[in-house]
């Protein structure tokens, strides 16, 4: 069953599989001595830079903790979209777990505004206010939206002029670059980027995410928060072993520019149908819509997605759904429409 609720409830890509097998034989030394994990490092680097630091996690929650932990002080707060999974997907976890003040900020299209960075970029020497040190992005965003590497680079900008560091929530990296058509350093490394997750789960991976730290200061103690974060994975070997094979012939890019394509070609289809709005452009792997509500009753019944609490349905589309598969969705969406 294909369904369109979220890329978490595709399988895992065959290519995967068949690294995981392929790394099931024989010992290796575990907690991320191990050979793949090594290669792993040389990867990464190729595509983010040669300061990249890579740390493989188990998910894009325990990410995101343990790089804002990297960005912060214990006293620190970091400045994210209202829409931001770490702000209402994370059950308070950067909260909880990292002790980290967030100030959201209202998003549009799932986007922060500089303005909105610069409004909350103050009181840095008031203990009675945590310390804003650190913004984050979602790239892609929670609504399928994706940032400009000019945008990322201004909002690096202005954090760094005021002592505060850039992290980007990446558990949709792939389909970002995949809707930039430019290499992942553009809009990371290049653009001023400290820290990031690059997701795995998501992407056609069975789990894992990897922190990645691009800012060399931010290493310091990363093998320390990444344990008592309880993300140190003993056979990393398995996690390490997934995403060589995402980077091998270019895995990621092909299965996000697939997710991608299908996104749009859903959108394209049910776009200019009587009484829908698609509220937010789809530039990555997430149709947001608007339907009337008998419509929207008839698509529950015979297909599997989430309504978003703003009002919409959210369509996701995975490195697996197929051409068929959307154009069931899109005529189903016609007929409930024009019945
Ligand atoms: C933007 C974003 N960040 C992070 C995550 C990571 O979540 P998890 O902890 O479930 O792997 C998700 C998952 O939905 C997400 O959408």
């Amino acid at each position: 069953m294909t369904t369109f609720a979220s890329d978490n409830h595709s399988g895992a890509h065959p290519e995967v599989l068949a690294a995981l097998a392929a790394a099931g034989t024989g010992h290796q030394v575990s907690y991320g001595r191990d050979a793949f994990t090594a290669r792993l490092q040389d990867v990464f680097r190729e595509h983010f830079g040669d300061a990249a630091q890579t740390y493989p996690v188990l998910n894009g929650t325990g990410a995101n903790v343990v790089a804002l932990q990297a960005a912060c002080d214990r006293w620190g707060a970091v400045v994210c979209a209202d829409t931001a999974h770490i702000h209402v997907d994370e059950c308070g976890a950067p909260e909880k777990v990292a002790g980290l003040k967030l100030l959201a900020v209202p998003a549009t299209n799932g986007k922060i505004k500089i303005a909105d960075v610069r409004r909350e970029a103050w009181g840095f020497d008031d203990e009675h206010r945590a310390r804003p040190q650190a913004v984050s992005l979602a790239q892609s965003t929670e609504l399928g939206t994706v940032y400009t590497p000019a945008e990322i680079r201004a909002i690096a900008d202005l954090a760094h002029e005021h002592g505060m560091l850039l992290h980007l929530d990446g558990a949709r990296l792939a389909n970002a670059a995949a809707h930039l058509g430019v290499p992942l350093r553009a809009f990371t490394t290049d653009a001023g980027v400290d820290v990031l997750s690059f997701g795995g789960t998501k992407n056609g991976m069975v789990l894992g995410e990897a922190v990645v730290v691009l800012n060399p200061a931010l290493n310091r103690g990363m093998d320390y928060l990444r344990k008592s974060s309880m993300q140190l994975i003993s056979k990393m070997r398995f996690v390490s072993a997934q995403f060589l094979a995402m980077f091998e012939d270019d895995l990621w890019l092909r299965s996000a520019t697939h997710a991608n394509a299908m996104a749009t070609r859903l959108a394209d289809q049910v776009r200019d149908l009587p009484g829908v709005t698609i509220p937010h452009p789809v530039q990555a792997n997430a149709v947001f819509i608007r339907l009337p509500e008998p419509a929207l009753a008839e698509l529950h019944a015979q297909f599997t997605f989430h309504d978003w609490p703003t009002g919409e349905a959210r369509w996701m589309t995975s490195f697996d759904t197929t051409p068929e598969d959307v154009d069931a969705l899109a005529k189903a969406t016609r007929a409930a429409l024009t019945r």
